[in-house]
């Protein structure tokens, strides 16, 4: 493969890249959360290509997209719980992992041969429309190289994957900003297994119980977005920094930590606006600390979104 074609959001970019969906080729797609390398969930040599780009040191399992909720029918048990999730968050940046149909016909490499599937019904229109056009199940991991920071915009995606993939759809900045939150809703009671776009005090309002932080047991297959160290620029990352030293970039939240280099999450300590853009800054604070380089992030509440940001901040500062 040697270029990868930039698509626009129109009828005939989303048809040819349907159309390459259909040929087992990789197309990356914007989400609400961030851009998705997609593949076709059926196509072993599809999921394949998709960890081959990635450079995923395993084959973990992937999220399937869907466009509506008879397509989950098709593929997973929703269980009573999963119904009122969906009813409540579908479409949206929530994954549910369920229990895989008896035959869903995904590639056993998108389930890592798991009894169970974790789907998504994504709210951003270009992704609804890539995925009603192509009408089948696609895996999607986020559109970075794997253990590296992700992708919420065009440029970032061809940063990490230029050449690697076949196409990219562009629909702009990704406006949620972080990766999607997963719940375990196989049971009665849904367990929480990764922080994201979704707060977890959103979740408890419908379920009317505090959330269950899943243990994560050694014999679960980790997430990449679990590994300790993940998201990650090339330079050191220190968190909770009111004081940066001379020499580091320093990522800003709030007026009294204004960061410097105008890199503010937020100037009003808004969280939303801070998830919006920490992958942005992430991206921006590595070019300019470059390798060798020291990036410092101040400290964020640690409520609502504020929950993912200080969850991928730790991972992007954890040692490597
Ligand atoms: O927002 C998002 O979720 C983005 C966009 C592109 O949709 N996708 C994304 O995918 O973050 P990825 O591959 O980076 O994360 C997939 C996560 C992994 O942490 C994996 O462990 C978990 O989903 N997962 C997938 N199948 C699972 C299963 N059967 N049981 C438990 N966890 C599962
Ligand atoms: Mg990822």
């Amino acid at each position: 493969m040697t270029r990868t074609l930039v698509l626009s959001a129109t009828h005939a970019g989303l048809s040819q890249a349907a159309d390459l969906l259909r040929q087992g080729a990789l197309v990356a797609m914007p989400t609400e959360t961030v851009y998705g390398l997609a593949g076709d969930a059926r196509s072993d040599m599809a999921v394949a290509r998709i960890f081959a780009a990635k450079n995923r040191p395993r084959f973990n399992p992937l999220i399937v997209h869907l466009a509506s909720l008879g397509q989950v029918r098709a593929i997973a048990h929703l269980t009573p719980l999963a119904e009122r999730l969906a009813r409540a968050f579908w479409p949206g940046p929530l994954t549910l992992v369920l229990p895989l149909a008896a035959g869903a016909g995904l590639s056993p490499l998108v389930t890592a041969g798991l009894d169970t599937v974790a789907i998504r019904l994504p709210a951003h229109p270009v992704a609804r429309a890539l995925l009603t056009r192509f009408g089948g199940p696609v895996a999607a991991p986020s559109a970075n190289p794997s253990g590296r920071i992700s992708p919420v915009t065009v440029a970032h995606v061809l940063a990490g994957l230029d050449g690697r993939i076949d196409a990219i759809v562009d629909g702009g900045d990704c406006p949620v900003g972080l990766e999607s939150t997963i719940l375990d809703a196989t049971g009665t009671v849904p367990r929480l297994l990764r922080e994201g776009g979704l707060p977890r005090e959103a979740i408890e309002a419908v379920t009317g119980e505090s959330l269950v932080t899943d243990p994560a047991p050694a014999d679960r297959i980790a997430a990449p977005g679990q590994l300790p160290s993940h998201y990650a620029p090339r330079g050191a990352v220190r968190l909770e920094v009111r004081k940066p030293d001379p020499d580091e970039i320093w990522i800003g939240f709030g007026a009294a930590c204004p960061g410097t280099n105008n890199l503010t999450l937020s100037e009003t300590a808004d969280l939303t606006e801070a998830a919006a853009r920490l992958f942005h800054l992430l991206h921006r604070a590595d070019a300019l600390a470059g390798d060798g380089g020291r990036i410092a992030v101040a400290p964020i509440p640690d409520i609502g979104l504020g929950r993912a940001i200080n969850d991928r901040l730790r991972r992007a500062a954890a040692p490597r």
